[in-house]
């Protein structure tokens, strides 16, 4: 047994544990059931949905006779839906195809729906004493930390490592213990933020705590360079209002009313004139700003335009408001700043 496995397993018998409804069973429904619920979501927020589940389907028959929008029911508030849908498929699969026991083999139990290879995994060592190691969140945590990996461990690459660390780090015996340990140890002491290493069984050798990078480790994701865009926003103000124009239905801020935007190249008094009806007499330019939407960083350059007369019937869409009103008209946050700061 290697020193990683050794410390943690005997860490699980005094600090591990123990008495979560899931333990203590080899019924691969129960542990099945658990094992998916717990998929992304926290032990506390598990426990109660895990409680009513099983009270209204005690057994993986009940589950699959079950039209799916009862399950979908069950599962509601407990997020990532698709695992509910997949939960329900699997179940009439095994129901269907393995006479309602689930398979012993991890390869077998990873290609049923929902089933990935560490949830295989942790079924076939909880259940089936199987020799199989897990790589769920908690895992890579610990892993990358105790080991020192670089890099972001979703990253096909770093992800493959992972795995022929975690293969080769795997005890020949007690791998239920081992793996609820790993499990543990990440849920408990080995936390994204403030982890408590002085109670940490890896201490003495764990590279992040040798080289001071708990909070390093693992890497974050690289982020992405958003692609930038710029616009010109018309404050086309007289005396105290200003026109605003409702956006076409696609594309940002869709329907909402918001500030004219000047087309590349045109002149602001030209365009102001000639699309609006508004003669200005003065341009000048407040302060620019910046809005990031998920795909991509828009910069304004906004121009106070003083208008002196507006002659042109409105057409639909255009709106004057008063700018003492402001704060009560549907605006995209970041025009109804601009207006209340500097307009
Ligand atoms: N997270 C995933 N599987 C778990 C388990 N068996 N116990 C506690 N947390 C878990």
């Amino acid at each position: 047994m290697s020193d990683f496995s050794g410390r943690l397993i005997r860490w699980h018998k005094r600090s591990g544990r123990h008495d979560l409804p899931w333990q203590n069973t080899t019924d691969a429904y129960r542990v099945w059931l658990s094992e998916i619920m717990l998929q992304q979501t926290q032990v506390a927020t598990v426990l109660p949905y895990y409680a009513r589940f099983l009270a209204r389907f005690s057994t993986l028959e009940d589950l699959a006779a079950a039209p799916v929008g009862e399950v979908m029911a069950l599962w509601s508030g407990l997020g990532y839906y698709a695992r509910a849908r997949n939960l329900h498929a699997c179940a009439r699969v095994v129901v269907n195809a393995y006479g309602g026991k689930f398979p012993r083999e991890p390869e077998r139990l990873c290609a049923l729906p929902g089933i990935g290879r560490s949830t295989a995994n942790s079924i076939a060592t909880f259940c089936f004493a199987a020799r199989a190691p897990i790589l769920d969140g908690n895992v890579k945590r610990v892993l990358t930390r105790t080991f020192g990996i670089e890099g972001f461990p979703g990253e096909a690459r770093v992800e493959k490592q992972l795995w022929s660390l975690a293969e080769t780090l795997m005890p020949a015996k007690h791998g239920d213990i081992y793996n609820q340990a790993q499990m543990d140890l990440g849920a408990t002491l080995c936390t994204r933020s403030k982890p408590r290493c002085d109670e940490c069984p890896l201490l003495e050798i764990c590279v992040a705590q040798a080289t001071n990078r708990q909070a390093e480790l693992p890497h974050r994701k690289a982020r992405r360079e958003l692609p930038q865009r710029e616009v010109t926003l018309l404050i086309l103000r007289r005396k105290n209002r200003v026109l605003l124009e409702r956006r076409p239905s696609v594309g940002i801020w869709g329907g909402l009313l918001s500030l004219p935007e000047l087309p590349n190249a045109l002149n602001a008094e030209y365009f102001a004139q000639h699309h609006y009806g508004c003669q200005i007499d003065s341009v000048s330019p407040a302060p620019t700003g910046v809005h990031t939407f998920t795909h991509f960083r828009l910069h304004i350059t906004p121009l106070i335009c003083n208008v002196t007369t507006h002659t042109q019937a409105m057409e639909s869409g255009l709106e004057w408001h008063d700018l003492d009103d402001i704060k009560s008209v549907a605006l995209p946050a970041p025009i109804k700043k601009l207006l209340t700061t500097f307009a």
